[in-house]
């Protein structure tokens, strides 16, 4: 049991590398953006907006404008806004990824 969970998350892992492997275009891709954001629906939790994880207070970022998201996670990434967690989940995205998960969450209702 616990090995074969171990494979699903290993193959669903080279699943998402090889879908964003595909997604290397330059326009804001929010289809790109929902695999990527993946991670970020841990904490910003996206069905009822709750966070999973009730020790934080987690802004609600679904439907959030755009530029803002963009912004705050580029302030994340290059140090002007000071959260450790955010910061290094931001240090991982390159501006595509930033892009996409922007359009991602502002897509959101
Ligand atoms: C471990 C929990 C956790 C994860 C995972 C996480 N975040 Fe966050 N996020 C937070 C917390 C807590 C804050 C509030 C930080 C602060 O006070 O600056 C935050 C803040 C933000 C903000 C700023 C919101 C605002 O209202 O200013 C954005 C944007 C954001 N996160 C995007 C993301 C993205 C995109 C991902 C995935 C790449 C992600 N987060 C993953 C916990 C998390």
């Amino acid at each position: 049991m616990k090995k074969s969970i171990k494979t699903l998350t290993i193959r669903l892992f080279m699943t998402s590398l090889l879908a964003l492997a595909a997604t290397a275009v330059s326009a804001a891709d929010s289809e790109a953006g929902k695999i990527k954001a993946i991670t970020c629906t841990g904490c910003h939790g996206i069905a009822n907006y709750n966070n999973v994880y009730p020790v934080y207070k987690v802004p609600k970022i679904g439907g959030q404008n755009e530029k803002y998201l963009i912004s705050a996670l580029q302030a994340y990434k290059n140090g002007d806004r000071n959260h450790l967690t955010m910061q290094a989940h931001a240090a991982s995205l390159n501006q595509q990824d930033i892009a996409d998960i922007a359009a991602w969450f502002a897509s959101l209702k």
